[in-house]
């Protein structure tokens, strides 16, 4: 099997405000996250934006977003998947990132790079915060996957099926994970990938594995399970597709990141 090299920057929360609360500027993180790829040659065969691409929804971020990853070395040889979450809405993100006309039915998309097949859902539910996969949606899903691909599926959506311990964002979460997990079961799905939590987090789904990758833009602090605590910081998530598994890791973008090349005293391990 072919080595796959995918890299997830989820809740890029783009936004023509600037900083959304002190010390978090979305556009600012996802210009270091893209200028990290450049700059320590990493190599992406595909990137996937999972979801809340855009803090407002409006069409000049969608813009910024798409000049951003159009002027950045690391996305031109990579295929770039966009995948909507509860901030985005349909319209503009259609006509923007996709090119389509702006219709407002649920934006579900199938990329190839090479033998491994991702099916990109659309979770969202206009004018709500929690995620829903629609009957149309999961039809979608069973057509994508009725034949096996040469290196199987990856699923991702911007809700996660599981939940956050914080209880603000455990409530947004996919409310119909079952039916996910009815769809995928038996079939090629060798994990599931989703965002929204802005925080990492590991579960399954049945028998396949599901991340929920961390925030470009900005951290919810898992430490409180009560309150919604925000920090600054961002991170993204590079996940190795081969015959070893899918294998996910983090990469921090900052603060604090040293400068490209350098290398700290810590001792491996
Ligand atoms: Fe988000
Ligand atoms: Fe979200």
């Amino acid at each position: 099997m072919a080595h796959h090299l995918l890299i997830q920057l989820s809740d890029v929360h783009l936004t023509r405000r600037g900083e959304l609360a002190p010390g978090i500027d979305p556009a600012a993180n996802l210009a270091s996250a893209l200028a990290l790829l450049e700059d320590e040659d990493v190599a992406a065969d595909v990137i996937l934006l999972t979801g809340d691409l855009t803090n407002e929804g409006d069409e000049p971020s969608y813009r910024d977003l798409a000049a951003a990853l159009a002027s950045s070395r690391a996305a031109a040889t990579a295929t770039v998947v966009y995948v909507p979450g509860n901030h985005d809405r349909r319209g503009p993100f259609r006509s923007v990132l996709l090119g389509q006309a702006p219709d407002e039915g649920p934006i579900n998309q199938v990329a190839w790079h090479g033998g491994l097949r991702l099916v990109a859902l659309d979770s969202t539910v206009p004018g709500e915060d929690h995620g829903s996969l629609d009957a149309g949606t999961l039809d979608f899903l069973a057509d994508a996957l009725a034949e096996p691909a040469p290196e199987g599926s990856i699923v991702v959506l911007h809700h996660p099926p599981s939940p956050s311990p914080i209880e603000m964002m455990a409530a947004l979460r996919l409310a119909n994970a079952d039916d996910l997990g009815r769809a995928i079961e038996g079939t090629d799905v060798r994990a599931v990938l989703c965002g929204h939590y802005h925080h990492a987090g590991a579960s399954h789904l049945g028998a396949v594995p599901v991340w929920t990758g961390p925030a470009t833009s900005f951290v919810a602090d898992a430490a409180s399970a009560g309150d919604l605590r925000i920090l600054p910081g961002g991170a993204m998530t590079r996940i190795d597709v081969d015959d070893d598994g899918v294998v996910t890791s983090v990469i921090p973008i900052g603060p604090g990141r040293p400068a490209p090349g350098a290398r700290g005293p810590v001792r491996p391990g």
